[in-house]
């Protein structure tokens, strides 16, 4: 799980100046959702894990809390503190939180969980440094089956792309397999699961060209874009050929409006 650490932490520096412009269309679609589930108000202090540029941490402060932001990728850390100066942001590992016990209201991760090699012991970290009657919440993308986005790609890929390439093994794309299991595991490291609240939220992308998603994975992801990255060039040009033409679905206009979903969960410590 080291290498993949290692792998994730390089991909998010060199992508980090592209994230604004490429994703945060789609993330921070799902960040209302996200700070009403886990009912987010003024007067809280609020951590947001992962955070990148800094949306929720920025969002939170928006209602009146107090927030700051953690992430292990300095290149984030910058651009965020840049961008919401009223939040204090640092660098750090969201398995192993640079917190006391009990220092916040509210530990929020927004698409941050399925990038860490032990996404279960960030749950732990994330429960610890909660005040007793606190709330975690946090969101991951939908698997193929609910998420449309997420089954153009995965279709390509399985179609077309060389999957025996030597790519550090990380946790499930999706994460855990449905409610129960993600009710099992916040429970295991102490929640309340009887008061999870579990949603599939679902927004629409809206993007510029049928090349668009493609260029995106390949130049501004990191666990795809590593997929990609280890392709022949007649692979590659038959999954963005493949990924072009399920994109061509959702015109509308001159441009493509697709349907992306993610899992928004919310949990108390008792
Ligand atoms: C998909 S981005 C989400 C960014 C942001 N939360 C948003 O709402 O769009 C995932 C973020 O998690 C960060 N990250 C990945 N592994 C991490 C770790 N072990 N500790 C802290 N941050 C991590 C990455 O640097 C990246 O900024």
């Amino acid at each position: 799980m080291e290498a993949f650490a290692k792998f994730e932490h390089e991909g998010w520096q060199r992508v980090a100046g592209k994230y604004d412009s490429v994703w945060a269309s789609s993330t921070r679609q799902f960040i209302p959702p996200l700070l009403d589930s886990a009912e987010v108000t003024g007067s809280m202090v609020v951590l947001d894990v992962g955070c990148g540029p800094g949306y929720v941490a920025g969002a939170a402060g928006e209602r009146g809390a107090t927030s700051r932001g953690l992430d292990f990728s300095k290149e984030m850390v910058a651009i965020a503190q840049k961008k919401f100066p009223h939040s204090e942001f640092q660098e750090g590992d969201a398995q192993n939180l640079p917190f006391p016990d009990a220092t916040f209201d509210r530990v929020l991760a927004n698409f941050a969980l399925l990038h860490l090699p032990d996404p279960e012991r960030a749950c732990a970290e994330a429960f610890r440094v909660l005040k007793p009657g606190g709330k975690f919440g946090f969101t991951v993308w939908a698997p193929p089956e609910e998420n449309p986005y997420a089954k153009m790609i995965d279709d390509a890929i399985q179609a077309h792309a060389d999957l025996e390439i030597d790519l550090p093994t990380g946790p499930p794309h999706y994460l855990f397999s449905g409610r129960e299991e993600f009710r099992r595991v916040l429970e295991r490291v102490g929640f309340n699961g009887a008061s999870m609240i579990f949603k599939l939220h679902s927004i629409r992308w809206n993007v510029p060209s049928a090349c668009y998603p493609f260029d995106a994975e390949r130049n501004a992801g990191v666990r795809t874009a590593g997929l990609l990255a280890r392709q022949t060039s007649e692979k590659l040009r038959a999954i963005q050929l493949a990924i072009e033409e399920s994109v061509r679905r959702y015109a509308e206009g001159d441009s493509f409006s697709i349907p992306k979903a993610a899992h928004v969960v919310a949990v108390s410590k008792k």
